[in-house]
């Protein structure tokens, strides 16, 4: 049913000539991860290269950095998440999407929400929390990540939390407490503790017929 519903909306972004962005594209990206088990939608940015050339978000050096966290804090990507931009075409020169870029794709993107209705959104960077809150000037992504809160889409409460966009933490290395890495770990954790504490990816690596690795491994 969901898949039904996600396709009708796939086809009508991929026809979509709502802006400027429509001209140059490669691909729309629309989503990526498993909509039947996804109970976590992640909203980035916009495609850059990578994605535009591929159909899929998260794919190039950001991505794959966002993908090795997810991993580490127990997150699988093709089954816990659903993941989404806030625009699904390839600004210029990977700039930040425009009001109006993103207004024309805003019907998509609370769309894909409304029926996927997660257990809970991650906000990844600036752009996908900036098109939920409207930040007070004191209020930077340093300040608001990692904290849980309520946005509303479509009359519905969802409970979010806003990490760092994965660019970001490709120009920041260290991995000292309190660094962009090392908050980007507390919050996955987080994440995952809260929303999916009974997943336990493990499981799934032993299900089939490797019974002695699984009691090695879950030993
Ligand atoms: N950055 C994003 O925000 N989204 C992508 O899909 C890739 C990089």
């Amino acid at each position: 049913m969901k898949k039904n519903c996600l396709e009708i909306v796939r086809q009508k972004c991929e026809s979509c000539q709502g802006c400027a962005l429509a001209k140059n594209r490669n691909n729309v990206v629309f989503s990526d991860g498993d909509a039947s088990t996804a109970r976590i939608v992640l909203i980035g940015e916009a495609p850059g290269e990578m994605e535009d050339e591929t159909g899929r978000p998260f794919v190039g050096r950001a991505g794959q950095l966002l993908t090795e966290f997810l991993s580490d804090a127990g997150i699988s990507r093709d089954k816990d998440l659903y993941i989404i931009n806030t625009v699904k075409c390839r600004p210029p020169e990977n700039r930040v999407p425009t009001d109006e870029e993103k207004a024309a794709c805003r019907k998509f993107l609370d769309a894909q929400i409304d029926i996927i209705k997660p257990d809970a959104i991650i906000l990844c960077g600036a752009t996908a929390l900036k098109s939920f809150v409207n930040l007070d000037k004191k209020q930077t992504i340093s300040k608001v990540r990692g904290q849980w809160m309520t946005i509303t889409v479509d009359g519905v409460d969802y409970k979010a939390m806003t990490i760092f966009h994965p660019s970001y933490l490709l120009r920041n290395h260290s991995m000292a407490e309190g660094s962009p890495r090392r908050l980007m770990q507390q919050d996955l954790k987080n994440i995952k503790d809260t929303i999916l504490p009974d997943v336990n990816h493990v499981d799934d690596v032993t299900s089939d017929n490797n019974v002695a690795f699984g009691s090695l491994v879950s030993a």
